[in-house]
């Protein structure tokens, strides 16, 4: 059996033990949320750094009471000037990451992925800290190669729809791996795979937040495409812990590792499981795949396994359910929202009243 603390230098296994000052890009995000209380969970103080482009205050909310996390409001295509105290290490996962948000914007998706990355990169220098950066499956394309495994360079395309985010976040990889080398930093770079769970936007995009608000709301659930395209879908808390043993691992030199679930799930299967899940009525509808739409994509984690110990522990039917109670929880919260907006703005709201007296 493989040790726990395969890879990681003595240093590397001090630092994990010591209490840090860590800087989390895009911590407010769904993603870095997790990622953050992981940190202030395990002592560290925690700098979220983000823009709130598509982070949510909720996120992080009950980070506060903590007194160990701090939020900076911040693009980080802008330098940081000094707004940053000191810091050990930073995480880089400011970028948006569902196509309908990254595309909205393609020029400022590729500014965040360029000159923000070097923003973080300049700063990580100046403090003599580690960097870790968020990178994608996306960055193979549509790939011509299954599983993928770290050595495929990919298929994508410099021109489509999804190429702000595509070429961004390979070029990002070029620019950290080679900014490293040429000042002595400590690089490591994720390359992550369809990440699900709580806190993801209802309304983003995504494959599994659709297919969970549009069973639990009755709708039509939509597949694009024949259903037949793959997924490997891995839940947040696997990934954090992915990203974790990353950092500490050891101080020389590494390349991109993947970071993903690679159980392959078809995007039909997917659409079947949650909608019995659910216990939804839902029709199955299809609709024409996007430009770009990669066919499949399962990540080959061998070497996740060999140097960080690590692969993905939740299986698919539970992180589903996991994130289908906190969907549901969120949906019930926001329509008893609206009722108490439409039963104040109907005046039939007695003043000083709750909405549940109300309600009842
Ligand atoms: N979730 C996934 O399945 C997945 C897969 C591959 C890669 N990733 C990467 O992981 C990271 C986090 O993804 P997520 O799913 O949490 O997305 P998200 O959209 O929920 O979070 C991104 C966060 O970055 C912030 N942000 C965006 N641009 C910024 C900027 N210029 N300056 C400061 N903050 C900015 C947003 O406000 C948000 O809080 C991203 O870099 C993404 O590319 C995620």
């Amino acid at each position: 059996m493989k040790s726990k603390s395969a890879g990681f230098s003595a240093s590397a296994r001090a630092a994990a033990r010591r209490k840090l000052t860590v800087v989390v890009t895009g911590g407010a995000g769904f993603v870095g949320s997790h990622l953050c209380e992981r940190l202030v969970g395990d002592g560290h103080h925690v700098i979220c750094v983000d823009n709130f482009h598509t982070g949510r205050c909720a996120n992080v909310h009950g980070l506060m009471a903590s007194g160990r996390f701090d939020v900076i409001e911040h693009d980080i295509v802008e330098p940081f000037g000094s707004k940053l105290p000191r810091f050990d290490q930073i995480y880089n996962l400011a970028c948006p990451a569902s196509p309908p948000h990254y595309q909205a914007d393609p020029v400022r998706t590729a500014l965040t992925c360029s000159q923000g990355t070097y923003n973080c990169l300049r700063a990580a220098h100046e403090h003599r800290a580690r960097l870790f950066h968020a990178s994608t499956s996306e960055i193979y394309g549509d790939p011509e190669v299954h599983p993928q495994a770290e050595t495929y360079h990919g298929n994508v395309n410099t021109t489509g729809p999804r190429s702000c985010y595509d070429e961004g976040k390979r070029f990002a990889e070029t620019l950290a791996t080679d900014f490293g080398a040429q000042n002595g930093l400590v690089i490591r770079i994720g390359r992550i795979f369809n990440t699900y769970g709580p806190r993801m936007q209802p309304d983003d995009g995504r494959v599994v937040s659709n297919f969970i608000v549009q069973a639990l709301l009755g709708k039509d659930i939509t597949v694009y495409g024949s259903g037949e395209q793959t997924r490997s879908f891995c839940f947040v808390s696997d990934l954090i812990d992915g990203f974790s043993r990353l950092m500490a691992n050891g101080d020389a030199p590494l390349g991109p590792i993947n970071l993903g679930n690679p159980v392959e799930t078809t995007v039909g299967e997917l659409a079947l499981m949650i909608s019995d899940m659910v216990g939804s009525r839902s029709k199955i509808i299809y609709k024409p795949l996007p430009v770009d739409d990669p066919r499949r994509r399962r990540p080959d984690i061998t070497q996740a396994k060999a140097l960080l110990g690590w692969s993905p522990k939740v299986e698919l039917a539970t992180g589903l359910r996991r994130t289908i109670a906190y969907f549901d929880e969120q949906l019930r919260l926001r329509s008893l929202r609206h009722a108490e907006a439409r039963l104040k703005t109907q005046d039939i709201f007695p003043a000083g009243s709750t909405l549940a007296e109300a309600v009842l």
